[in-house]
Parts: structure tokens; sequence; C-alpha cells
């Protein structure tokens, strides 16, 4: 089955084509993250007014190479929320107007539950059950997920998100946008032996659920009253402290649930220190999956995927952009 996926949430425009859930055709992210970096941050207007501009020529240039044509397609899918309003409608209408062109079959998908799939490209296995941490510049939450259709939520950031504080964090320290990566590379080049170690807050709550906003304001104070400091002495002891959060109640969820595999999405599972803090806390006991790095961020074949494994088809007539939508 192959299934068209299109991914407008926030500032990408992405139109991926997956047969069977697992083997990319094709996959073309459009961002517009280069016009936001002058503005430190996405500024919703302006995506959105790129996405209409770019969604239908990166749909023909999903097309173009892959020796299909657009009737080949088996269905039609589209993340409908959770997302910025105005993103999310170009998609889903697009999505709808194909759906109906095409006389194809529509199936929606929650953007986040897209972020899980990611792993699934490119033929892996992954095995239930699972728990799966989303992290991304919107969202910080953990799941638990039986089988494809059987979806969980534990627990998530009662603040800020997890790449959200990244971005803050970078821009508190002078570093441009998107912050995620920056940090990484700065962290990655401290070699010293820091002195500096941040709160790791919510960490021993007993529960699934995050709170970073006060990380953020150690951060602040600390640059503050140390001007002096090292860039990459801060990146490195912030991006310990928020991955040893992350990482410890993952873990802990996984145990809970018994669970045999974990799968890590969203943007900031590209980052290689929470790579490999997971890999060695977790000492085995579990399969860890993350996606290509590529695949981390927004992409349409990650939606593909989902709506592949899941199948929630609807009328076009019936669906909306749900900038709200959670997991259901
Ligand atoms: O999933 P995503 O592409 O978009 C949303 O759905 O929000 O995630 C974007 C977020 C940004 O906050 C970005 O700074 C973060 O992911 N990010 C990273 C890395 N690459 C992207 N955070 C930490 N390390 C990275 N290597
Ligand atoms: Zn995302």
């Amino acid at each position: 089955m192959v299934i068209l996926g299109l991914e407008s949430t926030c500032d990408e425009t992405s139109v991926g084509i997956v047969e069977d859930g697992v083997k990319i055709i094709s996959n073309i992210v459009a961002s517009s993250a280069l016009m936001h970096k002058k503005y430190g941050g996405i500024v919703p207007e302006v995506a959105a007014r790129e996405q209409v501009r770019v969604m239908i020529p990166t749909i023909e240039e999903a097309f173009k190479g892959p020796g299909i044509k657009y009737l080949d397609v088996d269905a039609i899918a589209v993340a409908s929320g959770p997302g910025l309003i105005g993103s999310l409608l170009i998609g889903v209408e697009t999505a709808k107007a194909l759906a109906i062109a095409w006389n194809k079959p529509l199936i929606w998908v929650n953007h986040l539950v897209g972020h899980v799939y990611a792993n699934w490209l490119n033929g892996r296995d992954v095995e239930f059950p699972l728990i799966a941490l989303i992290v991304s510049g919107g969202h910080t939450d953990l799941i638990f997920m039986k089988d494809h259709r059987s979806v969980k939520w534990l627990g998530g950031t009662k603040d800020d998100a997890a790449g959200e504080v990244f971005d803050k964090v970078a821009r508190l320290l002078g570093l441009p946008y998107p912050g995620g990566p920056q940090i990484e590379t700065a962290a990655a080049k401290f070699t010293g032996k820091t002195k500096v170690v941040f709160p790791r807050p919510m960490k021993g709550s007993g529960d699934f659920d995050f709170s970073f906003s006060g990380l953020k304001t150690a951060v602040s104070n600390f640059i503050k009253e140390n001007l002096s400091t090292d860039k990459n002495a801060v990146s490195f002891a912030f991006e310990e402290a928020i991955c040893d959060v992350l990482v410890s109640k993952t873990i802990s969820a996984a145990k809970e649930f018994d669970v045999k595999s974990i799968v890590v999405g969203g943007g900031v599972s590209a980052n290689l220190r929470l790579r490999k803090m997971i890999e060695n806390k977790s000492a085995g006991t579990f399969k860890i999956h993350f996606p290509e790095r590529s695949m981390s961020v927004d992409n349409g074949a990650m939606i593909a995927s989902a709506a592949f494994f899941q199948k929630s088809y609807i009328d076009p007539s019936e669906l909306v952009a749900d900038s709200s939508l959670y997991f259901v």
C-alpha cells in the first residue's frame, strides 16, 4: 500500500511517499527555518504564508524521480494536529482536496504519533509493547503503546517542551535558532571538567511528568552571574541535566510497564548525547530505537508510515485541523 503523507504542523512543509509503512519512495522537506532565524523563533504567519507557497511544488517534487504517478498512491495521509493552526490548515485542506480529486481514501495522523513512526522507516522492526519518548519543539511526552492502535499517555511537560528549552538556552548564550543543534555542537567542543551542575527538575517525582522552566531559569541566572563563562561549558552542563531527566523518566516508565522496546522521536531525538545516555543507562535491558537523524525532525514520510499502521480513515467532509489535538 502506497501512502502520500503531508506534514505542515509547524515551520516545515514536507511530503513523503511510503510503501507499506516502511519503505521510503520519496521524502521532500521544505523548511522556512532560515526565515525565522532573524526573529530567533518561529513566526506563525510567516510559516503559514510560506507553506501556501510551497505546498503544491513540494508535492510535485515528491513525485519527480521515483517512477510513481499521482494516481498510483492508495491513500492520502495528513498530520491534522497538534500544531500552529494556520500551518495545519494548509496540509489538511490540501489533503482533503487531493482525496476528493483523486478519489482516494483519507487518513488523519496525530503529528506526535508520527514522530514515533519515524522509527519504522527504512524497514526497521520495532517490537511491542513499547514506551515512546516524544521530544520536540512543542512537546515532551511519554506514551505506552501495546500495539499500533493502543496509545496510552503517561505524562508530559507541565511548562516548556524539551526542544523549546534547548532553543531558549541557545538564545541566552547568543547562539542562533534552532538552538538544539547549536547547543549540541557547543557541548561536544567542551573537553574540560565542568564544575557547573544544573538542577534536574522532577527527576525523582515518581510520575512521568516533566518541568523544564526551572532549569531554564537556573541557566539564565548562571549566565547573568558568570558573564565570562565559556559557552561550551554551559551547553555541556545544560545538555547533561536535561538528558539526565529525560532518560531517567523514560527508563522508569519502561521498567514499570515491562516493555520490550524504547522508541524516541521528535526533533530533540537527533541529539547524540541523549542517544548515548539512553543506551548506556538502559544497559541492554530494552531494545532502543532512534530514527535516522534526518528523520528526527518533521517530515512527511513519518506521517505516511503512521497512517499505514494506524489506518484512521476519515471522510474529507469531517476532517478538521485541530491545533490542540492530543492523544486519543
Ligand atoms: O520535531 P521538531 O522538528 O518540530 C516540532 O514538532 O516542534 O522539533 C524541533 C526542535 C527544536 O526545538 C530544535 O532545537 C530541536 O528540535 N532539535 C534538537 C536537535 N535537533 C533539533 N535539540 C537537541 N539536539 C539536536 N541535535
Ligand atoms: Zn514535530
